[in-house]
This record gives structure tokens, sequence and C-alpha cells, in this order.
């Protein structure tokens, strides 16, 4: 299923140039309280016991598992948690095969491939001054960067908020005033003539590079009366009435910001992958024009267009290709958004630590995992975050003390050596999971792209990938493993807004 080889002397040029239930698993429902997940009814919580609790740090070994109880869980878990070979070949060619089906005009494939109208990378206003603002989750950055010779972009300042719920899940206008609000104090009297680059990280329908209207919401957002509109318009409007004159000159997805980023840094015209493995998941690519076959534009030039894959939705809304499990459809069922973004739920920093929590919460119930000690972590939803899972795996003691501390931090006062051996595991086996679920994925792209055994570069940003321990080998391991010698991984941090700083001045 090859499509040509992508050059990626004919897309950078210019920066050469430049200066160079498995079934329906029996589960309750989540209700949402004030935007917060509550557990109503389902598998049993972990058994409380009247006297468990912080002071209680020498629990009978006698109540915890046994080492059979344990190993025979470890030995279920990994028949669901461990991606064969076999399993990733099959998720690269099923991803590949929506990938070509979703460039057709009329497709019903589960990847939206949006045309991103990025077709070239010429940075003209050196020297220029841009105004990035990154959306990409609960956080927002509104950034004043400088582009510099070369198109590197130098940050002159950062004002950094987390978007109240109240918004996430409020009324459009509200939200999107408030960004605007977030913008105004950023800029102080300055405004009209600087460039804004929107890094909008959700999947978007571009119309053109400073106009694009929100497919659906992801990651935990549900603002009213914004799906189907334009988002850039929307924020135009939120300036307007705060009396600015202020307007998107580039609207662009995290994906495309951090391949920017990534090229311009690295000046590596291999770059032609960005990925993002953080909140969210996503990768976009540089694809010839003529695959892209539902393309309605005016003809592109260079030749080449990045799309923004929107990968997150990859198997949506029927698992039919991804190995998933009970813990899957258990995740997805009780998530905001059922039935869609099934590959990001298996692989994203939103989700991991919340698969970690139902594997341990169910092991509570089967064999009493904490020895009859209850925490409100296990037993509710999205409150073990993937950070404890990073803090978990990076203890490397002989008596896993470090696992003991984030357990007493949850409440769990005591623990044995195995039960922590097997709480490391869990998290092990997920987060595995997830890095070979990505070399899978970039395997789907990198044939697209006709490279198999050509030098390619992926240019990374996100929590997971910076930070996670041992992530990055993992998924390097499953590349190789896959029959892929020639990719770099490599990470451009703070990818996404820089990036569409870099675009807004591509733009101007
Ligand atoms: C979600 C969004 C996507 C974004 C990704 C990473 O999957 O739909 O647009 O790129 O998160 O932030």
């Amino acid at each position: 299923m090859s499509s040509g080889n992508v050059s990626p002397s004919e897309f950078w040029s210019s920066l050469s140039q430049r200066t160079k239930a498995i079934g329906a698993a029996a589960i309750g429902a989540a209700a949402i309280v004030a935007g917060v997940y509550v557990w109503t009814k389902t598998r049993t919580p972990c058994p409380a016991l009247s006297d468990c609790g912080s002071r209680d740090t020498s629990r009978d070994a006698s109540l915890f598992p046994t080492l059979v109880q344990l190993d025979s869980a470890l030995e279920d878990l990994h028949e669901m948690f461990v991606m064969t070979r076999e399993e990733m070949e099959k998720t690269a060619s099923g991803m590949q095969s929506a990938m070509v089906s979703g460039l057709q005009p009329a497709s019903d494939s589960s990847l939206k491939m949006l045309p991103t109208y990025v077709d070239k990378l010429t940075v003209n206003a050196q020297g220029q001054v841009v105004i990035a603002l990154d959306m990409g989750g609960t956080n927002l950055r509104v950034m004043k960067v400088q582009i510099k010779p070369g198109g590197h972009a130098v940050i002159l300042g950062v004002n950094k908020h987390s978007i109240p719920q109240q918004y996430m899940i409020g009324s459009g206008s509200a939200l999107f005033d408030f960004i605007a609000h977030c913008v105004i104090e950023a800029i102080g009297d300055s405004e009209g003539d600087i460039p804004l680059g929107f890094a909008f990280s959700f999947p978007t329908l571009q119309e053109a590079i400073n106009r694009g209207k929100l497919v659906e919401w992801t990651k935990g957002f549900a603002a009213s009366d914004v799906e189907g509109r334009d988002v850039a318009e929307l924020l135009n409007a939120s300036f307007k009435a705060a009396g600015k004159n202020i307007q998107v000159t580039a609207l662009v997805n995290d994906t495309v910001g951090t391949m920017m980023t990534g090229a311009f840094a690295t000046q590596d015209e291999n770059t032609l992958i960005g990925l993002i493995l953080g909140t969210g998941s996503n990768a976009c690519y540089v694809e010839k024009a003529e695959n892209i076959v539902k393309w309605k534009g005016a003809p592109i030039e260079s030749g080449h267009m990045v799309i923004n894959i929107e990968w997150g939705a990859f198997d949506s809304p029927v698992f039919s290709t991804l190995p998933h499990n009970k813990f899957d459809i258990e995740l997805d069922e009780t998530s905001l958004n059922p039935r869609k973004q099934h590959f990001e739920k298996m692989i994203s920093g939103m989700y991991l630590g919340e698969l970690a929590r139902l594997v341990l919460q169910e092991y509570c119930a089967e064999i009493n995992l904490f020895g009859g000690q209850t925490s409100s972590n296990i037993n509710t939803h999205y409150t073990f975050g993937t950070h404890f899972m990073s803090q978990i795996e990076s203890d490397n003691t002989p008596d896993l003390a470090g696992v003991s501390a984030v357990l007493k931090s949850i409440g769990i006062a005591s623990s044995t050596l195995p039960v922590r051996r097997f709480v490391k595991v869990v998290c092990n086996l997920v987060a595995v999971r997830s890095a070979r679920l990505a070399a899978a994925g970039l395997g789907a792209i990198i044939r697209q792209l006709g490279r198999i055994n050509k030098p390619v570069t992926v240019a990374i940003d996100g929590s997971v990938f910076e930070l996670y321990p041992g992530y990055q080998d993992a998924m390097r391991n499953a590349l190789i493993e896959l029959g892929f010698h020639s990719v770099t991984l490599t990470l451009a941090k703070d990818g996404s807004g820089l990036g569409a700083a870099l675009t807004a001045a591509i733009m101007t």
C-alpha cells in the first residue's frame, strides 16, 4: 500500500534555503457532578476496613495477597496488556489503510486526515514579534515570541493559566471570552498588527490557515455552541467584544506546531512527522498533494501539505483492530466521550493513570490487593494520575520505598514488597503498551511516507514522551522490532506554541 515517496527536500526546500467486554463488561454508570466523575455503581470498590488509615503501618502480612495469587493475576494482566509484534503489525497496517481511506472524498474512515493548509516553510519576517496562544488541554499559555534570523523562536515572556472547569464545560462564548482576556492581559497595549498564532489542539476542519471549524471536542472539553463553528472567528469576536482589534493569523494543531518547531530547531529536513504524547495524542505528517484526493482548494504549489491525522480516533467507534481488553472497554464506556478516541484512550497521559487505577481496583476486589485498605484515589475516576505511575516506575530501590511513598500518599498506609512490585508491573504494562501502540502508529506513517529504509525524524512533544521513565526506549525498541531502523525521535519542547508562532510569522 505504498503511496510514493515523500521527498523531504521538496517540502522543506525553503528550510535548507533559509539558512538552513471485549463485549460489554458489566460496568455501572459514571455521573458527572460539577465536571468531576463520581463513581455511582460499578465494580466493587476496595473493601474498607474500619481500622485502615494513615496510622496503619504494620499491617498483618496475612491480610495481603499471597505470591501465588499475585503471580496468577500478573499472568492474566500480561495476557491482556502485552502487545506482540504481530499486534503491532496489525495496528500499523490497519492505521495505514484508515489513513489512505481518510484521504478520499467520501470516507467512513475513523481517521479524519485533516488538511492543515501548511504547505510551505519560509520565515519572511525575521526579528518579528509574534503572539503564540497555546491551548493544549486544561492549560493555556500565552507567549510573546521573537522570530530570529534562521527561524529560531525566542520566548520573550510567558503567561500560564489553567482553564477553569466551568469554562471547559460551560458556554462556548464564556470560554472564548476567557481566552481573549488572557491574551489581552499578556500583550498589554500593543495590539492589531501583532500576528497571533493560535495552537488549538482539537480536531479542526480548516478552511484557510486562519480559519477552522471545531469538529468535536476531545480531552474532557464540552463547552456548548463551539462544535461546528469557526474557533478563530469565535476568538476574534471575543477580542472585538473586549474592544480590541486582534485577529488570529494562523490556526494550527499542536502536532503541526511541534513538527515546525522541531524542523527549525534542528535544521533537519527529514523532519516529516510531528507527534504529541501528552494529555492527548495525535500525529501529523507531510503528505503528497496527489494523495490528498479529497482536497478541494487551489492547487498546492509546493506539491505537499501537512495532514493532521487525528490518530487518537483510530479504531472508533467500534474496536476492530486494536488489541484492547476489558479495562479499555470500561474506561471508554465511563468516559465523557464513549466510543470515541479509542487509540488516544490507550496511549495518552489523560488515560494511562485511569487504566492503571481500574486494574488496581479490580485486584483490590479480587485478591484484596492492599490487605483491605481503601483509597479514594483507587476508587474514584481520574484521581490516580499518570504522574503517580511515573513516580512508581522511577523507583529502583531494593525495597521499593518510592512505591510505598506513593501508595502512602494515596492512603494505602502499608504494603508488602510483592504488592509494591505488582503495582510497579501494572504501571509498566500499561505504559509499555502505550509506547508500542505509538510505535505502531509511527510505522503506519513511515510506510505512507514511503520511507521505510530512509531517514525520518519525528518531532515529539508531551509529558508522556518527555518524562515517563523508559518510555522513549520502549518506543525505539518497538520501532526496531517492526523493522524501522532509520527513525530519529527528537523532543521538541514547547513545540506547539512556538510552532504556532512560527506559522503566524510565515503567514504574515
Ligand atoms: C487530541 C486532539 C488533537 C490533539 C491531541 C494532542 O487528540 O483531538 O487535535 O492534537 O489531543 O493534544
